[in-house]
């Protein structure tokens, strides 16, 4: 079912709509399985209840390992690359990855855990992380791995809401300059959880760390109790994999459950249509583990797909900004696959923090996060594409699970800002303000899926309510996505951003009623409002509307203090980067926040506030706009 031509893609995606089961029933036949699935699909969007290859067993792990082993055994899986450039970087085949997963799967299996239990991973972008998920896989664990950037209090929510049974984690992380004690962070997140029974730490900076007694253990010491023979557990195709946990509109995070069969099809399969992977290819996903895009870009697509994929553990701008392309010239890297944040940020340094390394080896550019402005577009396209690389902008969520618009390199066309056309399988429809399907092109509204994928997330971890009201009630029979879009003349996709109350900040999704709440934890705050507000580097940034018990005397102090809280409940991400004290917010006689209103004079285009006058008091609009930072 490759897609080489035009033709072959027009051809897939019209069997993939017209006859979806006899389409992903034969993507499915590439895999292994312990017994393949007779049954393809079913679904309702009403309940809503969606599986994929319901009768089918697996391990997605024999998949990514066990059947490389006689062909690519010696091929390298992982490349792994230090923050810090002395440190030798590391190259592990197939064979050794299996090894090394089948070691550690035995620790975890030592400490208690069996199928089904959940396990916490806190770490760095290190080789054993990639591990200590396909471990877990491959004893049907089910991960929640936490980006190793959140806050103790973020990790504990996380921890607590899985009930997790078990945190795997390190010593520290190394980004950039700085060095990060994640053990203190996990040891404070664990004072409030009662699900915990273990810890696994490893040893990465050599920081000082308190091991409680019979609580946590050391992975160097773990694995030299064990051996590495560990049979897979057989999975049913409908199996939970993971839960991986994404911002909403409200202050809670929503666990996403992703499954077995589904993911491991859909991931590899848009892994090497996408990117048109091909065998010897060496890939690069810039991303964390600790997100969606790590999880099925840098661990299941490509390992699945028999790849070469680099982890990197730094940051683009260590020790300089040309650290990113010091890396694709190192490893000759043939696909690269980042955020358009990171490429804004590079774009402001010296060119000559790129020309001064061969970027020859680069085929294929990748985006992914966030709608890449045209500047940037082209500034990648020009400079690090030499014009010679297709660039696929990517769009997909947390809850796909894996690429759902995004040009086929070299094989779909390309158009700077745009998504373009849905992968095979996708059934993009736009919803007007009124609720019906927009039927013609050259239109703009609310982006929805009218037909389930293999790797959609199946429900929230604990709360089915939940997923059903978010993504399944605002327009019955379709899956909404949360984004405006836009369709052109030829019938291309352009993502125009968040409609619900969901900021994306320099790629990361941030929920304002999460900041909100921490904000609001400051003993002398009443009530705040957070808007996102258009910002050159990140894309888009945080302003809070912060209303005090008392006036403020000293507004650079309370803007530290509330900084800081929101740093430590969130995490540095978070951080708004304006705080204006107002006496009031605009509200409806309901008492709700016209966010729009506060999103306007948040991006200084104050001349169209709209109707205001269903405000209960219009007067604080004024004194707000006069007050705007
Ligand atoms: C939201 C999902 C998918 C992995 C990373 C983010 C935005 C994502 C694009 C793109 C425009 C994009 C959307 C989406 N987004 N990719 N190529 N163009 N917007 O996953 O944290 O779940 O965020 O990111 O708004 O809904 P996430």
């Amino acid at each position: 079912m490759e897609i080489r031509s035009l033709e072959q893609y027009h051809k897939a995606y019209k069997q993939s709509t017209e006859d979806p089961e006899g389409f992903w029933g034969s993507v499915a036949e590439e895999f292994v399985w312990r017994k393949s699935p007779d049954s393809i699909l079913q679904w309702d969007f009403e309940k809503p209840e969606v599986k994929w290859f319901s009768d089918g067993q697996l391990n997605i792990t024999e998949n990514c390992l066990d059947r490389h082993l006689d062909t690519i055994g010696d091929q390298t899986a992982i490349i792994w690359e230090s923050n810090d450039p002395e440190e030798d970087s590391l190259k592990i085949s197939y064979r050794e990855l299996h090894s090394l997963v089948c070691r550690f799967s035995n620790v975890l299996k030592r400490n208690g855990i069996s199928k089904g239990d959940r396990v916490c991973i806190y770490m760095p972008m290190v080789p054993e992380l990639a591990v200590a998920v396909l471990a877990c896989a491959r004893i049907g664990a089910v991960h929640s791995v936490v980006f190793a950037g959140f806050s103790s209090t973020a990790l504990a929510d996380r921890i607590n809401d899985a009930k997790c049974n078990l945190v795997i984690t390190a010593d520290g992380s190394f980004r950039g300059k700085k060095v990060i004690d994640l053990k203190s962070i996990v040891d404070e997140g664990l004072k409030a959880s009662t699900s915990v029974k273990k810890v696994i730490v490893l040893k990465r900076t050599g920081s000082a760390v308190n091991l409680q007694q019979g609580r946590d253990v050391w992975w160097h010491d773990e694995i030299t109790k064990v051996d590495d023979h560990c049979p897979a557990e057989v999975m049913n195709a409908e199996d939970m994999l993971f839960i991986l946990y994404t911002s909403g509109s409200t202050g809670k995070p929503k666990g996403m459950v992703h499954t077995c069969g589904g993911y491991m099809v859909f991931t590899t399969y848009t892994f090497k249509t996408v990117f048109q992977y091909q065998p010897g290819d060496v890939y690069w996903c810039t991303a964390d583990i600790g997100w969606i895009t790590g999880h099925s870009y840098i661990v299941y697509g490509p390992l699945s797909a028999g790849a070469t994929t680099v982890m990197f553990e730094g940051v683009p701008s260590f020790p300089d900004m040309g650290r990113f392309w010091e890396v694709v010239a190192k490893h000759r890297v043939n696909i690269f696959y980042t955020a358009p944040t990171a490429i804004r940020a590079l774009e402001k340094a010296d060119l000559s923090y790129v020309n001064r390394h061969d970027l020859s080896s680069l085929k294929v550019l990748g985006t992914v996060g966030e709608p890449i402005n045209e500047e940037a577009w082209h500034w990648y396209d020009q400079n690090i594409g030499k014009g010679k690389c297709p660039i696929v902008d990517t769009w997909w969520q947390t809850e796909t699970g894996g690429i759902m618009i995004s040009p086929i390199a070299g094989i779909t066309p390309v158009k700077p800002t745009y998504a373009t056309f849905p992968i095979p399988g996708i059934q993009p429809v736009l919803i007007d303000e009124g609720g019906s399907p927009i039927e013609e092109n050259d239109k703009e509204g609310r982006l929805c899926i009218g037909f389930p994928w293999p790797s959609m997330a199946r429900t929230i971890y604990g709360n089915h309510q939940r997923y059903k009201e978010t993504y399944f009630s605002a327009y019955s029979g379709y899956y909404f996505t949360g984004d405006g879009c836009k369709r052109d003349k030829d019938g291309m996709y352009r993502i125009t951003g968040r409609v619900d109350d969901v900021i994306i900040v320099s790629g990361h999704n941030l929920g304002t009623a999460e900041i909100e709440s921490a904000i609001d934890e400051h003993h002398q705050v009443v009530e705040t409002a957070v808007v996102g507000f258009p910002h050159d580097l990140k894309g888009n940034a945080v302003y809070a509307f912060v209303i005090t018990r008392d006036p403020v005397d000293n507004e650079e102090q309370l803007r530290k203090e509330i900084l800081s809280l929101v740093s430590d409940t969130i995490g540095p991400i978070a951080k708004p980067d304006k705080i204006q004290f107002v006496a009031g917010l605009p509200k409806t006689r309901s008492g709700k926040i016209m966010r729009r209103i506060l999103r306007k004079i948040a991006s200084r285009d104050n001349k169209n506030l709209g109707d205001i006058s269903t405000l209960l008091d219009p007067s604080v609009v004024e004194s707000i706009k006069q007050g705007a930072l």
